[in-house]
């Protein structure tokens, strides 16, 4: 069985990572999105939110799990007995830092690969620290995220309210 994990911070998730799930869900048979607990991270949403939030905009995908996990990346994936990272790249400026936690993964667990996704050019400018920022200060993310998490965005910085 090909089980690939799909991991990040996803505070909050974008239609970014959507569309990679999603693409990963049709190459593997089964996929686990992995949220990183990371105390030392400024985030909005806690784990257990932004875990609730993928769970109900991958709801619609049958072979795709969410969890969260803590420690190095590949422990999680052995744990799992995944076989595969999947990333998605953006830009170039992805590429440095993406191509340096693939080798070290690769150097820790060579029996785990990294696969790189482009993304769709539609979300390429898309990152959760953007659309934070541009809610925050009143702009339209309409179509950047999923529905539930822009209503959530929406609570927290209590647009309209
Ligand atoms: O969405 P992000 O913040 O770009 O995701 C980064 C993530 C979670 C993929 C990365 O920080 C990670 O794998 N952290 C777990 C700790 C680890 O394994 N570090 C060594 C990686 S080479």
């Amino acid at each position: 069985m090909k089980i690939a994990v799909c991991p990040g911070s996803f505070d909050p998730v974008t239609n970014g990572h959507l569309d990679i799930i999603a693409r990963s869900s049709k190459m593997f048979d089964k996929v686990i999105v992995a949220v990183l607990r990371n105390s030392s991270k400024n985030s909005l949403f806690t784990i257990e939110e932004r875990v609730e939030l993928l769970k109900s905009t991958c709801a619609q995908y049958e072979n795709v799990e969410v969890d969260s996990f803590s420690g190095l990346l590949i422990d999680f994936l052995k744990l799992k007995e995944a076989n595969f990272i999947v990333k998605g790249l953006r830009a170039v400026s992805d590429f440095e830092y993406e191509m340096q936690m693939a080798l070290m993964n690769s150097k820790l667990a060579p029996e785990i690969e990294t696969i790189f996704l482009m993304t769709s050019n539609k979300y390429s400018f898309i990152s959760s620290s953007l659309i934070k920022e541009v809610i925050k200060l009143g702009g339209d993310i309409s179509g950047l995220v999923p529905a539930q998490a822009e209503e959530e965005l929406i609570k927290r910085f209590n647009i309209g309210g």
